[in-house]
Order: structure tokens, then sequence, then C-alpha cells
């Protein structure tokens, strides 16, 4: 799971863990910890029969009955290698039917295969396998877009041989209409997002070791990834460097113990091996310790899957296999355990906030929305900042236009004096008066606001205290994601306009800059400078002349029928960008108004973690703090005083 956390292995780690996992999860909710779930592919195979008949008398969606044969033996297939008899039974013809090319959509009016030809058999991952290895992923319905994601960050890099897992039959009907070969996982999984820990959680915590389980004695390697990890570079010959290892896992190490693109020294890595991405190879021990984990997983309904596997693999560490790939026996003293380095298979913490492999100079294989806390929206929006999120051209040019500015921070907030929790607040404090103006004449115009960048100097990484990161390659100042400051959960879900007025859409701070955004969005901009009222061609009668593609003058402190008067003029343009948010508005006329408005920003705004010593331990960010003579950045002094800011 990709459970965003490093964790301590204490003596006892699932105590360590729980203790953490509970201590501080800032921001964002904790009921929204994503899942990326998993199947149980034992018991799928026992209740296939009787599920798909409920299935069918059920559903009018789609026919689950088999195509005719003439139908299906119509169909070419450049990567069937076991088939060529007409006479196989239908079941095998069916699955051959799967087996083109990606993203390649089936004939329009043709029926959808019976649920039965997406069993996961090993002639059907055969049938994608190349150099016997297969990369898979799934996913219940709610992760369609990250499964999509995944796949396409695939394709791109020219790679096709990968399946995805569907936990629930209507990601397996959209995966097979839109071409991407799929497998069914599902008994009745839910189709929805699971929180983190509730009981469908647990039961499908238990999925992952099942399949792999299911999928060794196929004799194929299995390099299985959550679908909340994106590609970006072909990820098979660095595995094949390491022919040895029977496992090459991902780790959440944020310190890295090497600086160049080898395996890390896996013993020295004191948080978890990371089960959200890694490799397996069908050896003897691997499929002993896969089914060792499934059991333990089995017999206890409450366990983390992660925990398990650590501790299980972890039973015995070393000696090395080979000092030099750093490739080192574990579990049972035979099974051969590399980790694959931080740096380029990366954390969320070492890929969006370190940026680990750019100080190294290396070049990332993959990217994994860990350590994040405000679920996928979270996750969602951490890739579309880095520009890794293939959203639909509709996503790219909203109809009332964007609001953009620049956030023009003074050199010495970011710059002087030490990084410490005062110059860190003051930092933030600053942005995030502008951005909660921009916010208001965003809401004014009706436009999407463009989230600027947020720089940080402190890091919020909950579990770890400052001077736990010590040794990492960290730079500081850094340009934070959103979710380090503002709960982006709330902010994309939205909120009742009745209690926090209009919403506000916003994007991610890199749209404008996004290869996928429109020529014609970007040619249509109009610069808008915030001027002192009544210095030259500071006034108002004079916009009416103002070409769209010159500089807008526009007064300080403008009211909003100032606003509206001039921006009507501009409506056309998708594009403001202002020169400033500073003292850009008075505010809202209408008080009700300004009075919903307040208590959005207030709900958007989030917390810093990691106060040493204190319980409780974060810092409520004020979104309105210039309005409280002396405010400084304190943590909550009793838990009775623990919430955010009146
Ligand atoms: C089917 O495959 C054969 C041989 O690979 C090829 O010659 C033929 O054009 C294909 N037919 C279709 C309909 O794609
Ligand atoms: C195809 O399979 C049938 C029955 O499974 C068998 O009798 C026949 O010989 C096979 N034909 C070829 C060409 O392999
Ligand atoms: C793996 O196990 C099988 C069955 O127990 C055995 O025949 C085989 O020799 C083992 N392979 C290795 C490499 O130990
Ligand atoms: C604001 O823009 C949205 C999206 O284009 C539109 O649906 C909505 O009706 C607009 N609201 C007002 C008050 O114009
Ligand atoms: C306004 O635009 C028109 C045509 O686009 C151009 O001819 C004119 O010179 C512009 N005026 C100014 C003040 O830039
Ligand atoms: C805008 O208004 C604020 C508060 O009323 C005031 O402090 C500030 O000086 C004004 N700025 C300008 C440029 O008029």
């Amino acid at each position: 799971m990709d459970i965003s956390i490093a964790i301590q292995l204490s003596s006892n780690p699932l105590l360590g863990l729980l203790r953490n996992l509970f201590k501080d999860m800032e921001n964002c909710k904790p009921t929204f910890w994503p899942i990326y779930a998993i199947v149980l592919m034992a018991a799928a195979l026992y209740c296939f029969y009787i599920f798909s008949d409920v299935y069918r008398s059920s559903s009018s969606s789609f026919s689950l009955l088999p195509s005719t044969p003439a139908k299906i033996m119509a169909s070419n297939s450049s990567h069937t290698t076991n088939t060529g008899n007409s006479s196989l039974a239908p079941i095998f013809r069916l699955q051959n039917k799967l087996a083109k090319h990606i993203w390649e959509v089936p004939p329009a009016g043709s029926k959808m295969p019976h649920l039965k030809a997406f069993k996961l058999s090993k002639k059907l991952v055969q049938q994608r396998v190349k150099d016997n290895i297969i990369i898979v992923t799934y996913a219940n319905y709610a992760f369609m877009d990250f499964v999509l994601n995944w796949v396409k960050h695939l394709t791109e890099l020219g790679i096709d041989n990968l399946l995805v897992g569907a936990l629930d039959t209507k990601l397996l009907e959209a995966l097979y209409w839109k071409g991407v070969p799929v497998f069914y996982m599902g008994r009745q999984m839910s189709t929805i997002d699971v929180g983190w820990g509730s009981p469908d959680f647990q039961k499908m915590q238990r999925e992952k070791a099942i399949l792999i389980d299911a999928f060794l004695p196929f004799g194929f390697e299995l390099l299985l990834c959550d679908s909340d990890t994106v590609w970006l570079k072909n990820p098979l010959p660095y595995l094949a460097r390491f022919p040895d290892a029977d496992i090459l896992t991902s780790t959440d190490q944020l310190i890295p113990t090497v600086v160049d693109d080898s395996l890390e020294f896996c013993e020295q890595i004191h948080v978890h091996y990371n089960i959200g991405l890694f490799h397996w190879r069908p050896s003897n021990s691997s499929k002993k310790l896969a089914k060792e984990w499934k059991e333990l997983i089995l017999a206890d309904q409450n366990i983390w899957d992660q925990v398990v596997f650590n501790d299980i693999i972890r039973r015995q560490l070393g000696p090395f296999v080979d000092q030099d790939s750093k490739v080192i026996y574990a579990y049972d003293g035979e099974l051969k355990l590399g980790c694959l380095p931080s740096s380029i298979f990366c954390t969320g913490h070492t890929f969006f906030v370190q940026n680990m492999y750019q100080h190294l100079g290396l070049e990332p294989y993959a990217a994994h929305t860990t350590h994040q806390s405000c679920g996928t929206e979270g996750k969602y929006h951490r890739f579309r900042e880095a520009k890794l999120l293939y959203d639909p051209p509709s996503y790219y040019d909203v109809p009332e236009g964007f609001l953009t500015f620049k956030p023009s921070i003074p050199k010495n907030l970011l710059l002087d004096g030490e990084h410490n929790i005062e110059s860190h607040f003051a930092l933030v404090n600053y942005q995030i008066k502008q951005i909660r103006t921009a916010f208001a004449i965003a809401s004014l115009l009706n436009r999407t606001l463009v989230m600027p960048r947020i720089w940080c100097r402190m890091d919020t990484i909950w579990l770890h205290r400052p001077g736990d990161m010590v040794g990492s390659i960290m730079r500081q100042p850094f340009v934070c994601p959103l979710d380090s400051v503002f709960l982006v959960d709330v902010m994309v879900r939205g909120l009742p306009e009745e209690e926090f007025g209009p919403s506000i859409r916003i994007k991610e701070y890199s749209i404008l800059d996004n290869p996928s955004m429109p020529r014609k969005v970007k040619d249509s901009w109009l610069d808008v400078d915030l001027c002192h009222e009544g210095s030259q061609g500071c006034q108002v009668s004079s916009y009416a002349t103002i070409n769209q593609t010159g500089v807008l003058k526009f007064p300080k402190n403008s009211s909003q029928e100032t606003y509206w008067t001039v921006f009507s003029l501009f409506k056309d343009v998708k594009v403001l960008q202002f020169s400033s948010m500073e003292d850009a508005f008075i505010g809202f006329t209408d008080k009700l108004r300004e009075e919903k408005f307040r208590k959005r920003m207030k709900a958007y705004i989030g917390r810093w973690c990691c106060v040493e010593d204190h319980s409780p331990g974060h810092i409520y960010y004020d979104i309105y703090w210039d309005e409280k003579p002396g405010w400084k950045p304190e943590p909550p002094r009793t838990p009775e005083d623990d919430h955010p800011p009146a």
C-alpha cells in the first residue's frame, strides 16, 4: 500500500506504527487515506461462477454473454503465441481477444466478452508478458483516473507488457472499452474510495499478498505497483541489472544511503520497505515468502500488510550476496533482496518535495504519491503540479478563464536569517494573505484561480521531527506542494455554498506551463498592474481604451463594483495575470458574502506539523493572521485549545 508513512521500526514495529499513525496526521483528514487496493484472487476463483451468474442477472449495461465465435476469431492478435488451434476451449479464445494493442478500442457495436474471459490465468498473463516480465497494477473504479494515467505513462515509454487488475466490474468494463488490458480480481468489492482503516480497507489489505501468491507460480517476473505511481523511465533494464535479486523493493527512505543510481544499503534503512512498488522473481524463496505473508495476513483481520511484509523479510538481514550490487540475504537466509534507491524510485517526499534526483543529477524512474495526507485529491494535485497527470482538453480551457498572479515575495522573507519556525511562518503568512485576496477576486470574477507556487522554509513531514532529516539532501527554502499549507481535499471536493458562499475553482501552479495548455488560451492574456489611485494612467475612465494585449493599470484597494465594471470589458480574455495581490481588493460590499468567504478561507487552510517536545505538536496557519496584532506561530497550549483559529 502506499500509506504515506515512514516508520521508525522500533523493537515493536506494529506499536511504533500505531503510535506514529495516530500521533499527528497533519493537514488533511486522516479518513481519506487512500487505498489502492487489491484483490482476492483465491476467493475470486472460488466465487467466480456464482458471482458471474449474479452479475449477469443484475446487469443490463452490457452483455456478459460470450460473443459469437465467428466474431471472436475474426480479431487478429499480434501478441498471442499460445494459440493457433481454432478448437481451443472458448474461454481461451475470449482471452486471446484481449491481447491486442493497448488503447486500441474494441470495434463499435461489438459485445463485451464474458467475465470469464478476464479471469487471471497463466495464459492470460502470457499474452502480455515480454522478456518474462509483466507490470501490474490494480484498483477499483474510484481510481480509474490513476489507472489510466499509469497505463498512459508506460505506453508513452513504449512499454506494453502490462496488465491491470480490476477489483470491480465497473472498472473492468470501463478499461475494456478503452483498450486497456485488464483482468478481473473482484468479488463485490466496493467501487468507492475506501477510507483507510475502514472494514473494506481491511479486507482489501489482504489482497496484495494473495495476488502475488497466485501470480508467482505462473513463473513470470512481476513488477507490482500501486496505481498512484507513475513511470517516468523504462525500469526494466534497471531491474535486469540485478538478476540475482528475488525481490527488489522500493522504500520509504528519505535520506539517501547512496548518491548514485545503485541499490540502497537495505540494512541501513530503518523505515519501511514500501510495498507500493516492488519487483518479484518467481524463485522458491520468494514463493515461500509470498505464501507466509499471505497466511499471516489472512490470520489477522486488523493487520497492515506492509508491516507484516517488513517484519518477515527483515527476520534475517545479511550478509551481502554480493557486496558490489548490495543485494543482501533476507527473510529465510536464502531470499535475495535489493532495495531500490528512493532518489529515482521516488517516494512522495523524495520526488515532490526534495527533488532528490535533481540534486544528485539522476533520472527518476518512478514517482509514488506517498508522504501526502490530503487523500486522493492531494495525490492528483501533486501529479498535476509535476505535470504528470494526463487530463482531458476541457481541463485546460475553462469557460470563465483563469486568474493568476505574481507572488512577488520579498527576498528577505525567502533567504535571510535561519530557517526556523518564525521565518517559515513569516514567509508562508506573506503568501497566504495574497492568496486569500486572490481567492476573493477569483470569486468576484468567477474565474478559476491558478494557485501560485508556494515557498516554504520548513518541511511539513509528519512523523518526522526536523532533526530526523539530518543527512538528507533537502534544500531550503523550497517549493512545497499545495497540500503542505492548504487542505487540498477540502478545496477540491467543495463546501456547501449556503454556508461558505460561491465555490471557487482552483488549478495547480504549473498549469499555464503545461504542454497540454492550448495556445489559444495562452494567447488570450492580459497583464494587470496594480497602481496607486491618482498616479498617472491609473484612472478608471481610461480602461475601455486599453487593448486586450496591453497592460491594464488598475488601482489598488478597488471595490467590488470597480472590479465588475472594469473586468466585464475583459470577459473573453482567458488569462488575467495580476502583478501582485497586495492591497488589491477592499473586500466584498455584501457583508454576508464577506462573512461566508472568510469561513471558506478558514476551512481551506491547514497547519504545520512538527513542533518538537510539545503536544499538540502542530501550529495552525491563520489565514487572517494580519488582523491579530502580535500574532505568533505557537502550538495550541492544551488539547482543549487544539482547534483551528477563529
Ligand atoms: C491479421 O494478421 C495477419 C498476419 O499477422 C495479417 O496479414 C492480417 O493483415 C491481419 N488482419 C487484420 C484484419 O488485422
Ligand atoms: C486442436 O485441438 C484439438 C482438440 O483440442 C485437437 O484434436 C487438434 O489436433 C488440435 N489441432 C492442432 C492443429 O493443434
Ligand atoms: C525449488 O523447489 C522445487 C520444489 O521443491 C525444487 O524441485 C527445486 O530444485 C527448487 N529450486 C531451487 C533453485 O532450489
Ligand atoms: C461561474 O462559472 C461557472 C463555470 O463556468 C458557471 O457554471 C457558473 O454558472 C458561473 N457562476 C456565475 C454566478 O456566473
Ligand atoms: C490596439 O490594438 C490595435 C489593433 O490590435 C492597434 O492597431 C493599436 O495600435 C493598439 N493600441 C495601443 C494603444 O496599443
Ligand atoms: C489600502 O487599504 C489599506 C487598508 O485600508 C491601507 O492600509 C493601505 O494603505 C491602502 N493601500 C493603498 C495603496 O491605498
